[in-house]
């Protein structure tokens, strides 16, 4: 049986209630709505002005509202009716602190009234400097230089430009390649891009940046049982080897691959991904935009998997997305070429390590460390999971995985055979309902299909059990309708 995974369908990348469904909303409670503006005035100039991200904006009109967030307060968010959802996303797997955090304001506005900006081209100032010392310090084995940029996409991108610089600077100049895995989002700056295996997201922007190099993924729910658990390792061998490892420049991997559902790594698949890139004089680069600042339990998912990169790319949770910003984490073996005589990386964005971001960065560590949220994860994640797995009892969930904080559901056609949704099922089972009702029952988390068919769950590191139980009273009623939908859509003359 052919599955998405091996084929790479995607309609679309967004995640949003009404590019699936185009739900109208309920007013919100009496006396809840919105003080200032009008909804209707936020309605239509969203609907004119913004352009919303991965949206299919055209599921929007008078009928059909675009969601409004107007308010946040810990795990909730609110929307401009006063109507309250459960932030199972954190967003976008970056509020990791949770939302209302007003000591971040504190900081952001003491930075603001000393210093509002200054770059880091040529000139360094304190919040840069601490909040580099600080990752440093919390990041693994030698992995103390620290570049900073505006995200994710920023970051994966220099990341490749500095190991592609790395190995010019040591005189081995053919190394430009940079190998990924498929259905793993990496980003969508052309060279951030080029690494991002989904091809939807690709095709339409090609050519792409040359030397992307892709292979599978740890997805062990779709092989078949005899498979060597570390296969999927020896496939990046496979393609060093295949392309010419002098031609190799970095290995690019997520901890655990958020495209696709969550797939985490099988035992001793980073060391055998180790033992390869050393092996072949390659650069291994830890994509960990969503897997660090507590997201598995841990600052760093590499900790977790007990692996040590060259180089580890973070975002989102470094501020807790209070403002935008990411990093470059370079081993000091990595940055060692550019340190001496006239040597630089010639790399650089204005806003890389803005001041007010890096505060911000600092007083959410501080947060983190005060209130232990990676103990937090390691304590609750257990509860978390066994909340999911008790949802296996339903006929559409075929599979539940993931680590920590950061969890898929992976939602079949039949449990049996594993079958999955073809495209026009799975449009009508995320788009047509799943997305649109989870969100009008209160409930904020991901449905995509950019492999197989998924819910994704992703709380704020706050989250306990009391959102936990919150999240099973949505799901529950809502995939048990989602499988007998299906199956009146699937077979109509049983309706
Ligand atoms: C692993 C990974 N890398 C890179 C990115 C791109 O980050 P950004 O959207 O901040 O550019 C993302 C975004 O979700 C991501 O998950």
């Amino acid at each position: 049986m052919a599955s998405r995974s091996d084929v790479h369908e995607e309609t679309n990348g967004s995640s949003r209630p009404a590019s699936a469904t185009g739900t109208s909303w309920a007013p919100g409670p009496a006396g809840m709505a919105v003080e200032e503006d009008h909804p209707d005035r936020l309605q239509q100039l969203a609907r004119r002005n913004l352009w919303m991200h991965f949206t299919r904006m055209g599921a929007y009109d008078d009928h059909h509202a675009v969601p409004v967030i107007v308010r946040g307060d810990g795990c909730y968010v609110y929307d401009e009716h006063g109507k309250r959802y459960l932030d199972g996303l954190s967003a976008l797997y970056c509020v990791n602190v949770g939302h209302g955090r007003a000591e971040l304001g504190e900081a952001a506005a003491r930075q603001i009234e000393q210093l509002g900006f200054y770059t880091n081209w040529s000139y360094a100032h304190p919040p840069a400097i601490e909040l580099a010392a600080r990752v440093a310090a919390l990041a693994p084995g030698n992995l103390n230089r620290v570049f900073f940029t505006s995200g994710g996409s920023e970051a994966v991108e220099s990341a490749w430009k500095l190991a592609k610089a790395y190995h010019r600077a040591r005189g081995d100049m053919n190394r430009y390649k940079l190998v990924s895995r498929k259905l793993a989002y990496h980003g969508v700056s052309m060279g951030a891009l080029t690494a991002t295996g989904l091809q939807p997201l690709r095709e339409p922007f090609e050519p792409l940046t040359p030397g992307g190099v892709h292979v599978p993924n740890t997805n062990s729910y779709r092989w078949s049982e005899d498979r060597d658990p570390l296969w999927a390792a020896d496939a990046i061998e496979e393609a060093i080897e295949f392309q010419g490892p002098d031609t190799v420049a970095a290995v690019i991997l997520e901890p655990v691959q958020n495209g696709g559902g969550c797939f985490t790594p099988q035992d001793g698949y980073f060391q055998r991904v180790r033992e390869i890139c050393d092996r072949h004089g390659v650069l291994l680069i830890s994509d960990e935009v969503i897997c660090s600042w507590g997201r598995l339990g841990h600052w760093f998912g590499s900790e977790r998997y007990g692996y040590q990169p060259d180089i580890i790319t973070t975002a989102k949770g470094i501020s807790s997305a209070y403002a935008p910003l990411g990093a470059v984490i370079a081993g000091d073996h990595i940055a060692a070429p550019f340190l001496h005589d006239k040597e630089s990386f010639a790399h650089g964005f204005t806003f890389g390590g803005h001041p007010v971001a890096c505060a911000i960065g600092l007083a959410n560590i501080d947060i983190m460390e005060r209130e232990q949220l990676n103990e937090h994860v390691l304590a609750n994640e257990g509860p978390f999971r066994e909340m999911l797995e008790s949802l296996r009892d339903l006929p559409i969930v075929g599979d539940v995985r993931g680590a920590g904080y950061f969890h898929a559901i992976e939602l079949v056609k039949d449990k049996e055979t594993k079958e999955t949704f073809d495209s026009d099922e799975s449009e009508e089972l995320l788009r047509g309902f799943l997305s649109g009702e989870l969100y009008r029952r209160g409930l904020i988390c991901r449905t995509d299909d950019r492999g197989d068919p998924i819910v994704q769950l992703s709380p704020p590191l706050i989250a306990g059990p009391e959102q936990f139980e919150e999240i099973e009273a949505v799901l529950r009623p809502v995939l048990t309708e989602a499988s007998e939908r299906m199956e009146r859509w699937s077979s109509p003359s049983k309706a």
